[in-house]
């Protein structure tokens, strides 16, 4: 099996969770360098997974011996490491999202092509079994053709407010996930999407002009309708849940917890708690994510989820930003 040397650039929170699972998938990667300007434990965190170099500019794992890299760096760094690897000949895993700007995705995507290099984005969910199975469900039609798509996803907790504050919003930053999963499972494009927001949770994140509730009623190229709900806490847990409703039948998923045993008492009913939050939600997901990006990458074939699919999420948490603002549904024609 042909080894992929590869650079992490980015080593906080989502990175280092991403080290970890490379340096699970032996057969598969070798990490030779990790970067950060700012994480004071990088020689630790290289030296627990023997990863030979560790910088703090990015440049320098580029300059490496390296056939790819995962971007998990901030956001805003996204676009100008994304340029950098690809015209060095990197294959790139990047976080969602690639930026904020959409004609700076549009550049950004063009030189991916220029360069003839493979970008993935890291939308973990359509990794996730449970909503893989309902998508090959609609695209194996067992389902028949998709008439209602929805889908629930709750945070336990809101972010921190500097978090919020540059976070450009909870379309952007929680939704986004949503908009590309609506894509996903009725495997067409949005046409139309309609948003209702308020603030229920924290009245501080009005304060910093956010929202911490939202609904969005969506219209897709196939004739289907959807829905989408996000709350920033759901005091339960991370709730994630998804159907397609179509004309042989739905399918839908509730929540994933460790058992779905149910224990009677003379006080009633109990479950398993739901997970609290992404990283214990999606541990397999962020794992296969990277085979795919590795089989991509052997095999030269397009990965599940593309710089394309990056771009469209984010036009379409633009164009649910601007429905709130304007109070009307907002029509969208993708060229
Ligand atoms: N797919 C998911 O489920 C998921 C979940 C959380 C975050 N994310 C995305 O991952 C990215 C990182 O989020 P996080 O929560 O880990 O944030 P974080 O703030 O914990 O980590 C970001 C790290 O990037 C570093 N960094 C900044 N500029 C850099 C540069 N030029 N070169 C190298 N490193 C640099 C920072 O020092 C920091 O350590 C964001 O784009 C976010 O949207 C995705």
């Amino acid at each position: 099996m042909k080894k992929i040397k590869i650079g992490v650039i980015g080593v906080g929170r989502i990175g280092k969770m991403h080290i970890k699972n490379i340096s699970n998938l032996r057969d598969m990667f070798e990490i030779v360098s990790i970067s950060d300007p700012v994480n004071p434990k990088l020689a630790e965190i290289a030296q627990e997974y023997g990863i030979k170099n560790y910088y703090q500019n990015y440049q320098d794992v580029l300059n490496d011996d390296i056939d790819a890299v995962v971007i998990a760096s901030s956001t805003d760094t996204h676009a100008e490491i994304i340029t950098a690897a690809a015209q060095s000949g990197k294959q790139i895993m990047c976080e969602k999202p690639i930026d904020t700007d959409i004609d700076r995705i549009k550049k950004v995507l063009k030189i991916i092509d220029d360069c003839g290099v493979t970008l993935q984005i890291g939308f973990n969910r359509r990794f996730d079994h449970n909503f893989r199975k309902i998508h090959d469900y609609v695209v194996n039609d067992v389902v028949g053709s998709p008439h209602i798509i929805k889908v629930s996803s709750r945070d336990p907790e809101p972010p921190s407010y500097d978090y919020i504050k540059v976070s450009g919003g909870l379309f952007s930053d929680m939704m986004i996930h949503d908009l590309d999963m609506v894509r996903y499972l009725s495997n067409s494009e949005v046409t139309e999407v309609y948003a209702q927001g308020t603030v229920l949770v924290d009245s501080e994140i009005g304060k910093l002009g956010d929202i911490d509730t939202a609904i969005v009623s969506l219209k897709f190229a196939n004739g289907a309708l959807g829905v989408i709900d996000n709350s920033r806490q759901a005091v339960y847990g991370y709730d994630q849940r998804a159907e397609v409703f179509g004309s042989k039948g739905q399918a839908f998923t509730e929540n994933d917890k460790d058992s779905n045993v149910e224990l009677d008492l003379n006080d009633g009913g109990h479950l398993d708690k739901i997970p609290y939050f992404f990283i214990d939600r999606y541990v397999q997901a962020y794992i296969d994510e990277f085979k795919e990006f590795y089989n991509s990458i052997v095999n030269g074939t397009k990965p599940m989820v593309t710089g394309l699919d990056g771009l469209r999420a984010v036009q379409l948490a633009f164009a649910c930003k601007e429905s709130l603002e304007k109070h009307e549904p907002i029509k969208l024609n993708f060229d």
